[in-house]
């Protein structure tokens, strides 16, 4: 029987009227929010613990399209990295997205890792399955000039590693840049370090890289210490987390759990949230308060190398040499080159974390 397509709508229209007023708006609300209005975002990253957890909320998230997923060397190997996320795709059942080799080490320094924090596999010491999926054989830094160039303003880079593969991205194909819809970075402090006194770990890993991210022009939001810090994962989350099941859901509960040890140990009472919180906020922005100013990363300091130096005050002073004295000749106004998260609503942040991750 062949119904044509004006009974088809006046049978939706029926069936439509016949619902009750909160269902109607529901579904329209279905249908003007299509999956295609996901943000595309690339995840680069060096898998590492909160690397997990940030990569488990990306993926679970549906205001996000996780374009690819580019690896980089900092918590640990870029050899390990690799495996990592590409076990973590696989555990996810995502092989459809390219995983994707890149730099080998920082531009100018010996790579450092840090397996004290995120285990001897840099993953929590927790063996997933070997994967599936197999790895993209492009260069990282070229499968984002690929995909920008692409997707020309639609693209969010969101680094949660150190900088390298977008600086090498940058160099080599400078015409990304005003083509990249926004960089929300996890990185850098405008107060203090989490490394030494000065520096947060993935600006100090490779602090050149960094410098080049800061300063290439693009929208660029830096997700920091100022929000991690504030994001404390406690046994309140974790016990939510423990409540419900799922691959994931056990996975990510056992990457917490090994995370509030050893926090522990240091007398925290929680694991600051560091990579998930710039995937939180590419999620959501208003879970966190904002602060443009211009930021420079300190390069040559014996005790700063790698602190990112934000200029709260917008300006600084003319000071112009009279004879052997200085004399400020006026004020001048500084651009921001950077949306720095100043403050962030953490129990918000949290539940959205645990949301996302229950049951999967
Ligand atoms: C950052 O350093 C790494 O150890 C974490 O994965 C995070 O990206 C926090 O300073
Ligand atoms: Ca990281």
């Amino acid at each position: 029987m062949r119904i044509s397509q004006s009974a088809t709508l006046a049978g939706f229209r029926r069936s439509v009227f016949s619902l009750s007023p909160v269902l109607v708006l529901a579904l329209l609300a279905s249908f003007s929010a299509p999956a295609s209005a996901a943000k595309k975002i690339i995840f680069d990253t060096d898998p590492g613990t909160d690397d997990a957890l940030a990569l488990m909320l990306a993926l679970n998230s549906p205001e996000l399209d996780v374009r690819a997923i580019t690896v980089v060397p900092g918590n640990v190997t870029a050899a390990m990295g690799l495996e990592n996320a590409l076990r973590m795709v696989s555990l996810a059942n995502r092989c459809d997205i390219p995983v994707a080799r890149g730099a080998q080490h920082p531009l100018f320094q010996k790579l450092i890792t840090a397996e004290f924090w995120h285990g001897k596999n840099g993953l929590a010491d927790i063996e997933l399955p070997a994967s599936k999926c197999k790895v993209d054989s492009r260069f990282g830094p070229d499968v984002i000039i690929q995909l920008v160039h692409a997707s020309p303003h639609e693209i969010i880079l969101l680094p949660v590693g150190p900088l390298t593969n977008i600086a090498l991205a940058v160099e080599k194909d400078p015409s990304i840049v005003p083509l990249v819809k926004e960089v929300i970075l996890m990185g850098g402090s405008i107060s203090g370090g989490n490394v030494n006194a000065a520096a947060e770990a993935n600006i100090y890993n490779d602090p050149e890289a960094a410098q080049i991210v800061f300063q290439a022009g693009w929208p660029l939001t830096m997700v920091g210490l100022e929000v991690g810090d504030q994001a404390l994962f406690t046994h309140k989350y974790l016990d939510q987390l423990g409540q419900t099941h799922g691959q994931i859901n056990d996975f990510i509960y056992s990457v917490l759990k090994f995370l509030l040890n050893l926090s522990g140990t240091f007398g925290a009472p929680g694991s600051p949230m560091y990579d998930p919180s710039a995937v939180a906020v590419a999620v959501d922005s208003t879970l966190v308060k904002v602060q443009e100013m211009h930021v420079d990363v300190e390069t040559r300091g014996e005790f700063t190398r790698g602190e990112t130096v934000g200029n709260r005050r917008g300006q600084v002073e003319r000071n112009v040499l009279h004879g052997d004295r200085y004399v400020i000749e006026g004020v001048d106004k500084i651009t921001p080159n950077a949306r720095v998260c100043v403050d962030v609503d953490a129990d918000r942040f949290l539940q959205l974390f645990v949301s996302r991750i229950r049951g999967k």
